[in-house]
């Protein structure tokens, strides 16, 4: 998960408990850490269009779509593809009845295609198997494509108030400076799990949940905490030794590797660029692409070009290559452009985009980098 660091301009909400059912637990009084967090909460909390209103309960197809486009996304640039989203498919069963092509088309440009590929299998499986249900147990929603132990946790305690942690990055961050926890992730999180599950207040699981997500987002940042307003700054360790941002330890970094490949950008006069399908499964896969070679450690040699170019033409390299980082590796993709004919043949597999270009398909931000240059 992204972390994030939210301006002065965030909107503040005043916002009380959320009037919902959950699993009866034994009555237990809400710690003093919990109670002031709530507080801060109810002051401070960002208004976002995934959130419910005051009272109300929130719609647990938006809280999963919110969720899934949240992993690895920072809110600033998931807002506006939540609204298209929401818009365009109000619903789990509009999602599920939608072509793929169209979702993945929506997605292009958030990144991590797999959480796309994923929203769409689980939109079906919630309308074949649950009757366009969310289910409200753990259990059940882990089982379901995309949804691991973070998100499980969120939809169960925000949409259906169950008294379920929700752990990301940010979370583990504030745990971790609270108690200062010596030892570095991910040994930490049990620590960590164990904290966040005994603060879990039983009727407010929900707001508590959130509001664990807004601390971490908007005072307990990574760098520059604002110890000086925060609900908890007189309980922290962190802060109580004097360099809150020590924390959470880090494990020694493992360096990126660095990985090569080329690109080829095959353009009619009209505009309309040679482009595929990738594969299901692998990098990006679903969606549109260019012809490329493998991306390897090491520049690729005359045999590899070979081998991807889609047909004979007069490939002119470009002067400079495309760079991209992924989670796991950086990319330098070398570009070769040609014109080609109006009456060329896509080869076997590909297909020529409409004359606009590629830009109103599933293109990722890399494939995006790659068309946009050249001639
Ligand atoms: N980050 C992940 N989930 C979030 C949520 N529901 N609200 C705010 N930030 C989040």
């Amino acid at each position: 998960m992204v972390d994030e660091v939210i301006g002065n301009s965030v909107q503040i909400m005043k916002r009380q408990g959320n009037i919902i059912n959950h699993k009866d637990r034994s009555p237990k009084s809400i710690s003093p850490l919990s109670a002031r967090l709530l507080d801060w909460y109810d002051h401070n909390a960002r208004v976002l269009p995934w959130r419910s209103a005051r009272g109300e309960r929130a719609d647990p197809y938006r809280v999963w779509l919110s969720e899934i486009m949240l992993q690895q996304t920072v809110v600033k640039a998931v807002i506006p593809y939540f609204e298209t989203f929401v818009s365009t498919f109000p619903s789990v069963k509009h999602l599920a009845q939608a072509d793929r092509e169209d979702v993945l088309r929506l997605w292009a440009g958030l990144g991590y295609y797999s959480r796309a590929r994923n929203l769409y299998a689980c939109a079906l499986m919630v309308v074949e198997r649950h009757a366009g249900r969310f289910p409200d147990e753990v259990e059940a929603l882990r089982a379901l494509p995309g949804i691991g132990a973070y998100t499980a946790g969120a939809i169960a305690a925000i949409a259906f108030g169950k008294p379920e942690a929700a752990i990301d990055g940010n979370v583990e961050r504030v745990v971790s400076r609270l108690d200062a926890i010596k030892t570095a992730l991910p040994l930490s999180k049990p620590a960590i799990r164990a904290r966040v599950e005994a603060l879990i207040p039983n009727d407010r699981p929900g707001d508590f949940a959130q509001a664990l997500m807004d601390l971490g987002a908007t005072l307990c940042m990574p760098k520059n905490p604002r110890c000086d307003i925060c609900p908890w700054t007189k309980t922290c360790k962190a802060r109580a030794e004097g360099e809150p941002t020590l924390y959470p330890l880090k494990a020694p970094k493992v360096k990126k590797s660095q990985r090569y490949g080329a690109a080829f950008v095959a353009r009619r006069n009209d505009g309309a660029v040679l482009v595929l399908t990738r594969p299901d499964k692998g990098l990006l896969g679903g969606m549109t692409g260019v012809p490329t070679t493998e991306w390897t450690a090491s520049q690729p040699d005359e045999e590899a070009l070979n081998a991807a170019m889609p047909f004979q033409a007069p490939w002119k390299k470009r002067a400079v290559p495309v760079t991209h980082v992924f989670t796991h590796f950086a990319l330098s993709l070398d570009v070769y452009d040609a014109a080609i004919a109006q009456s060329k043949k896509a080869p076997p597999a590909h297909r020529w985009s409409s004359a606009n270009g590629p830009e109103g398909e599933a293109l990722p931000t890399l494939f995006r980098k790659v068309v946009a240059g050249g001639v």
